[in-house]
């Protein structure tokens, strides 16, 4: 199934969490929305928007399926995912498989960028991973830190920064400072400085990203 001519399915980076680092073309887009697809975080700092929501499931090929089959009825499809679109995102995803040209991307501020600027340094000389849903990357994440002065971790409740740091260790990289970025732009967020050893036994939950420098 193709999407009807000049129809365009936006997809809005919502930052990190909070509203009020949202674009105002983003927040415009899910205001005028009909249809707003997301995941509970994300719709969730929208409760007043007329669309009908849609919370995002775990399948992506259904999800442009469905995706697809809504814009055949409603002209403002609007697809909301955190952070940038461009940093490691669903997005990817959806601009390959349903057509950059059928897509209209909006810009977001990346989780890495307000975790950079919360501790004044500058991201452009940053080395990025993630092993947000990916296994298998310790090694290479190891090698990374190895061999970078500054790297950037997206993590998840499996790659958290206490699995991180206990492989670091077990390749002797101990000198080096992590910066944990929990819940960035909410109202728990919190920021927290750690050597290797210490990582090792910290006690982590919320959302995070660990910087090592
Ligand atoms: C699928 S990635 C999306 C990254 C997103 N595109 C961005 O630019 O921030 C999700 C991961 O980003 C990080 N993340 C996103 N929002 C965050 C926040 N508010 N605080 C801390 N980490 C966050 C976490 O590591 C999370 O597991």
């Amino acid at each position: 199934m193709q999407i009807p001519d000049k129809k365009k399915v936006t997809i809005v980076g919502c930052g990190p969490g909070d509203k009020s680092y949202i674009t105002q073309i983003g927040i415009d887009k899910i205001i005028e929305s009909e249809i707003l697809i997301g995941s509970k975080r994300l719709l969730e700092i929208f409760p007043d928007v007329s669309a009908k929501q849609i919370l995002l499931g775990r399948d992506y090929n259904d999800l442009v399926e469905n995706i697809k089959k809504l814009t055949l009825e409603y002209n403002k499809v609007v697809v909301l995912v955190s952070g940038d679109p461009g940093f490691f995102s669903l997005a990817k995803i959806l601009t390959k498989k349903l057509g950059i040209n059928n897509c209209n991307v909006i810009p977001g501020i990346s989780s890495v960028q307000l975790a950079f600027a919360r501790i004044g340094e500058s991201w452009s000389d940053a080395q990025f991973m993630s092993l947000h849903g990916r296994d298998g990357e310790l090694e290479r994440l190891t090698q990374t830190i190895k061999e970078n002065n500054k790297v950037a971790v997206l993590t998840d409740d499996i790659n958290n920064p206490t699995r991180i740091a206990e492989a670091l260790q077990k390749n002797n990289i101990t000198n080096r400072t992590a910066y944990v970025f929990e819940n960035l732009s909410a109202h728990n967020e919190s920021i927290h400085e750690f050597s290797i050893r210490s990582l090792c036994n910290a006690d982590i939950n919320g959302m995070n990203i660990v910087i090592f420098m």
